[in-house]
């Protein structure tokens, strides 16, 4: 191998790195956004319900129900919804629109990416500013990229960008592909497209996984352009999604689930503000704010070795460096119920203590 091939492998290895493997067993998770540790009761009790089903192959009904349910939720038609195994698939199946130049909006979520580039589609970054609250800058994408793709609220910054910025970056010839794994955290889900038909080449890609706590199963769903989503959806197996995951789509699009969903991002978004205040009362942090995601991106002097003690400290965060755009000082927390959050408080307290006193003998 050429160390050209070894730079881009190592590069890869940094792109596919997740929050999961941050965390690990026996440490108080804030490095996955997961919202609780399984499914509600009347979730798993519905899956339950469908695992009798298991013995023939996924129905067209139960696809037809799932996305009917989604359409529902959303203010969409049917045929303007695709299930997915997560959103993760939906990232996977953008090489079959074939783009010949895609620009990824940085720091986000690096799937799309990996993707994209895995498929031999030229990829140009488009760093947003931290100085100027990573706001969106159409200017930056150019012009000639027919895909773009973003983040909204954004995984790592927790920035929300408001829906007309993001209209804005749609041009005829262009997929616009935005990732809302997290809007449902947001209360109202203010910023979302989901419901927008008009867009011309608008993708929106959906993740059930972190508000219902299905990583496990693998739940999401797209809402586009009937046209564009059978583009998305040709290299796919028949009966591509399951049963399960089927009956969990149209479950967590229930009117109830919705409502549910809603007062959770209420409460999340009372406690992340909280959290937020209490974290940049501590020396040398500082919270990236205006946050609208269930987690929150740090900044702190050398983020690596607080990283390293908090593990020591039995807490996993997340680090931030493996995000373009971000380096090692950068570290994504999980917001949780104030009782836990209150345990990463006492801990990075305690830790920059410790790292102050070693930088002051080290200076
Ligand atoms: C921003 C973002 N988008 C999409 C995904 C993928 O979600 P899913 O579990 O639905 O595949 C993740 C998972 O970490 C994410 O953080």
């Amino acid at each position: 191998m050429t160390s050209d091939d070894d730079q881009r492998t190592a590069e890869r290895a940094k792109l596919r790195h997740h929050g999961d493997v941050d965390a690990a067993p026996g440490l108080v998770d804030f490095a996955v956004n997961v919202r609780l540790e399984r499914p509600p009761a009347w979730l798993r009790d519905r899956l339950r319900v469908a695992l009798d089903r298991l013995g023939a192959y996924p129905s067209a009904e139960a696809d037809a129900l799932a996305r009917a349910a989604v359409a529902a939720r959303h203010g969409r038609r049917p045929d303007e919804v695709l299930v997915l195994n997560g959103g993760a698939e939906g990232f996977a199946l953008l090489p079959a629109l074939r783009p010949r130049h895609a620009a990824v909006i940085h720091p986000s979520f690096t799937e799309p990416e990996v993707a994209l580039v895995d498929a031999g589609v030229p990829v140009t970054r488009v760093p947003l500013d931290p100085a100027d609250g990573y706001a969106l800058r159409p200017d930056l994408v150019p012009a000639d990229a027919d895909l773009v793709v973003l983040g909204n609220p954004t995984n790592p910054t927790s920035v929300l960008h408001p829906a007309a910025a993001v209209r804005a970056l749609a041009r005829p010839g262009r997929v616009l592909v935005v990732d809302e794994a997290f809007a449902d955290a947001v209360p109202g889900e203010r910023g979302s497209l989901a419901g927008d038909a008009d867009t011309p080449g608008l993708l929106v890609l959906r993740s059930l996984t972190k508000t219902w706590a299905l990583p496990g199963l693998r739940a999401g769903y797209a809402l586009g352009a009937p046209d564009l989503l059978a583009r998305l959806a040709a290299p796919r197996p028949h009966w591509p999604v399951g049963t399960l995951v089927l009956e969990a789509v149209a479950a967590c699009c229930s009117a109830a689930a919705v409502a549910e969903a809603d007062a959770a991002a209420r409460e999340l978004s009372r406690h992340r503000d909280d959290f937020a205040r209490a974290l940049a009362e501590l020396p040398g942090v500082a919270v990236h704010l205006p946050a609208a995601g269930p987690f929150l991106l740090l900044r702190v002097p050398g983020g690596d070795r607080v990283l390293a003690g908090l593990r020591a400290r039995g807490i996993a965060v997340r680090r931030a460096d493996t995000f373009p755009g971000l380096g090692v000082d950068h570290l994504r927390v999980a917001v949780r119920g104030p009782a836990r959050n209150a345990l990463l408080l006492d801990a990075l307290r305690a830790e920059l203590a410790v790292s102050d006193v070693a930088m002051e003998v080290f200076t």
